[in-house]
């Protein structure tokens, strides 16, 4: 039997994380939105490039949640995406009816989904997701680190010329421009970054990587980025289908780790098949634990702000 991925929202972000997948063949795939038409012709077209690229899944969209029934996964992108000047916490009244109203439809159609969830603020609405589906906290997952992590590798390999598979990042932190880029624990080919690039260098990648989501905002005018984000959501779908144990940096249910509790935040996450198997600690400084903190504490304020 195959795998079953809905993908609610099939905006840009929805309907772009469906091609990446489709393009795995790793699953059947579900788009739904509220426009009337649109996921459904949005999916016959994928579903008709298929035979150009040689993949055998199925792709069909609708405006009916019954169409997610026994989902493995539910992929949530439903909701405004950031207009120039705005900052994702602006969008937190808006997308948390969406996002309720989304959990609560798929949850009904799929008691043991996993949900991965993109919509923004992320970290605030993957809390909002766990509430409402009433699931245990490890079978939500929030999609922000594998993208900031992503971009702050490219940034590093268009400064040092060396291949993207070399290098490796971690953000972590909430996925806001308070994130939180590593720079002693990521590397490249093993060696630190703050070993390699000089300090002034470094610090203006960090600040792009914080800014990364607002650069393309700018350049866009209207919407956000898509491809990054859901190449970075196929990701994270492939490893939970596959039970492939793979740790990236995602938004997780913290019960102490890191010093917080009750909160999603920005940890690295080992990721199989039931969803979160393990958050890894790392031995943080004093200086990088306080960032982390000061970026906490905008999830706790937006998360109080839900009256949840
Ligand atoms: N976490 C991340 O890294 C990240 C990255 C990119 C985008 N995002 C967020 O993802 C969300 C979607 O972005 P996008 O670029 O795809 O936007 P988009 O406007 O292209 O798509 C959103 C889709 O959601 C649909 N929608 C609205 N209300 C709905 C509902 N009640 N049920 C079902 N569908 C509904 C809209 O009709 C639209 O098609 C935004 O909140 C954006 O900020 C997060």
């Amino acid at each position: 039997m195959k795998n079953k991925v809905s993908i609610i929202g099939a905006g840009m972000t929805g309907s772009t994380s469906a091609h990446w997948l489709a393009e795995k063949e790793i699953a059947d795939i579900v788009l739904i939105d509220v426009v009337e038409g649109m996921p459904a012709g949005k999916a016959l077209d994928l579903q008709e490039a298929l035979p150009i690229v040689g993949k055998d899944v199925s792709i069909v969209g609708s405006n009916d949640y019954q169409a997610t029934a026994n989902s493995d996964i539910v992929v949530i992108t439903a909701g405004l995406p950031r207009k120039p000047g705005m900052s994702r916490d602006d969008l937190l009244s808006a997308n948390a009816e969406i996002v309720r109203k989304a959990t609560q439809e798929t949850i009904k159609y799929s008691p043991n989904a996993i949900f991965v969830i993109l919509t923004n603020p992320l970290d605030v609405m993957a809390y909002l997701a766990m509430k409402v589906a009433g699931v245990e906290p490890h079978r939500v997952v929030g999609q922000a680190g594998v993208l900031d992590s992503a971009r702050m590798r490219a940034f590093v390999s268009m400064e040092l010329g060396v291949s993207v598979e070399n290098i490796h990042c971690y953000v972590l932190g909430g996925h806001g421009d308070n994130m939180v880029p590593l720079t002693r624990t990521s590397n490249v080919a093993g060696v630190p970054l703050n070993e390699i690039l000089p300090a002034d260098r470094l610090a203006a990648i960090v600040e792009r990587t914080r800014k990364g989501g607002g650069e393309i905002v700018g350049l866009l005018k209207t919407g956000s980025a898509y491809y990054a984000p859901a190449a970075a959501i196929s990701q994270m779908v492939e490893a939970i289908l596959k039970n492939k144990h793979l740790i990236v940096p995602a938004a997780a249910y913290l019960t102490g780790q890191y010093g917080l509790k009750d909160i999603f935040f920005g940890v690295p996450v080992q990721l199989g098949n039931q969803g979160v198997e393990k958050i890894v600690e790392y031995k943080l400084t004093g200086e990088e634990q306080a960032a982390l903190e000061k970026s906490a504490r905008g999830v706790v304020e937006n998360i109080a702000k839900l009256k949840l």
